[in-house]
């Protein structure tokens, strides 16, 4: 699909559009409307379920997007969070010299020094894509967007945080102490990021402001090698692409043995595929997870897997999210800074926690998920949202707007608002124009009420995929909503 298709999409479907949009836009920064924010929450929902679910001491916690420097300089991200960037000479135009050169040649080249990148510019002859101008030498920048705290002599230097990870960290030792004092302990943050991105593009996929969902597992050094849970997921094959390889499936066991890959890391990687292909039925062949070499991996990590998707709007496969071994870099570095330990007594033993982290972009998820879902067919354009995303669970329609008709339907519309499920109603066009209506949004259930509705007291129930319809007793129809957004099929939900 193309990109300016999912655009336009997005803009006349009310999903996201660029911010500040009456006035001259900014690129990086972009908005949401009710449906891209109704998707964006029920997202978040679904991740929060899953992966604070995965263990009785993972919590979700809340931080502040402005720290102190001290909190960056600690993290590395002053020093180490940079971009390569190039100038033109003539014109001024800033870019990206990695991007340019990877438009350029369709390679990547993410973790090239300045002096590689100045090289490749020169061979390749690449001029300024605004004026063609001779481009100057490239340089790195920091990604951090500093704030100050205070006015005028009072002034305190802080930043917007880059990543939510940073609140996890600075938080460990009060969750720790007021918690179970026991790990593995894990902290999930979903909130904003910033990053002062030379040239923010491909709308959602690269932002200057964003949302992630983060979770940090706090667990033992010595026991990466474990995991209690490894043997339900030992026999389950990933999809794994390493960095001196081709893409291939590897049973988890397999992974441990062959490519040397801790237990303790290699059940979080099960778990994040199957969040991808088991929750938001993703395509297999849309998935993979890929090994960064060690240029190319974030200055604060060990072992670093993307989670990638393949998007055609945006070039193919695309990072989403990764799983990232941090060691100690962090609680180290915060200890050292802060002068509190980070250590922690469990069982009698001293312990300097390690970080497992599992990132996401939710913005990243939202636009690929609108990519993954379109469908063009002969009569409709839809949005086949896995249900459990949709911008809402069913519309609720009478089929004419007399004979007490209307009334029964609010009825029906109220009592499913009461009973838990996100409905809307709507009255206006023909009945055929409504269903139009709710698959271009994506919304699975279309519950219609008629003439019959008044004798029998049942409606219709009509699927957006497969367009077939049920009918379903309005005393049942909580129940067969749940399992029908459950998963369930109408041939065996309704008559
Ligand atoms: N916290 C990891 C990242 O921002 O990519």
């Amino acid at each position: 699909m193309e990109y300016e298709k999912i655009v336009d999409l997005a803009k006349r479907r009310g999903i996201f559009w660029q911010g500040s949009g009456i006035y001259r836009p900014v690129a990086g920064f972009y908005d949401y409307g009710h449906i891209g924010a109704m998707v964006k929450r029920r997202w978040e929902n679904l991740w929060r379920r899953f992966f604070l679910g995965l263990d009785d001491n993972f919590y979700e916690i809340q931080a502040s997007v402005i720290m102190p420097e001290d909190v960056f300089k600690a993290s590395g991200h002053l020093e180490c969070f940079l971009d390569p960037v190039v100038k033109c000479g003539k014109c001024g135009n800033v870019e990206r010299a990695d991007h340019i050169l990877e438009d350029l040649l369709k390679e990547s080249f993410e973790g090239l020094s300045s002096k590689e990148l100045t090289e490749l510019i020169r061979k390749h002859n690449i001029r300024c894509e605004k004026c063609k101008g001779h481009l100057e030498e490239v340089e790195e920048r920091n990604l951090m967007f500093p704030v100050a705290i205070g006015t005028g002599k009072d002034k305190r230097q802080a930043y917007l945080t880059g990543e939510t990870a940073q609140g996890a960290y600075v938080n460990f030792r009060q969750m720790f102490d007021a918690m179970r004092r026991k790990l593995p302990m894990g902290l999930a943050i979903i909130g904003k990021a910033f990053r002062h991105e030379i040239s923010p593009r491909q709308a959602l996929i690269r932002m200057r402001e964003f949302t992630q969902a983060e979770l940090q597992v706090f667990f033992d050094p010595d026991s990466i090698g474990k995991h209690p849970r490894f043997g339900e997921v030992e026999d389950y094959k990933l999809f794994l692409h390493p960095a001196a390889g081709k893409m291939e499936h590897v049973a988890c066991k397999d992974a441990v043995k062959r490519l040397h890959l801790p237990e303790f890391y290699v059940y979080h990687l099960a778990k994040v595929q199957q969040f991808y292909l088991e929750e938001l039925s993703v395509p297999e062949k849309s998935f993979r997870l890929k090994e960064l070499s060690a240029e190319e991996k974030a200055f604060y990590n060990k072992y670093h897997w993307d989670i990638q998707l393949d998007l055609e709007s945006v070039g193919g496969w695309k990072e989403v999210g990764g799983v990232h071994y941090r060691a100690d870099h962090d609680l180290k570095g915060h200890g050292k800074v802060s002068g509190v330990s980070m250590s922690v007594n469990v069982h009698g033993k001293n312990v300097l926690p390690h970080v497992l982290e599992i990132s996401m972009g939710v913005d990243r998820n939202v636009y690929a998920l609108l990519e993954l879902s379109y469908r063009q067919e002969k009569a409709r354009d839809l949005l086949a949202f896995p249900r459990v995303v949709a911008p809402f669970d069913a519309g609720v329609f009478p089929l004419v707007n007399k004979d007490g008709i209307e009334e029964k339907a609010r009825e029906v519309y109220e009592m499913l608002r009461r009973e838990g499920f996100a409905a809307f109603f709507d009255s206006s066009g023909s009945i055929g124009r409504r269903y139009r209506r709710i698959d271009e949004i994506g919304v699975p259930a279309g519950i219609t009420i008629d003439y019959d509705t008044l004798k029998h007291g049942d409606v219709t129930l009509r699927d957006r995929d497969t367009m077939e319809q049920a009918r379903v007793k309005i005393s049942d129809l909580p129940a067969v909503l749940k399992r029908f957004l459950n998963g369930g099929s109408l041939s065996e939900l309704g008559n």
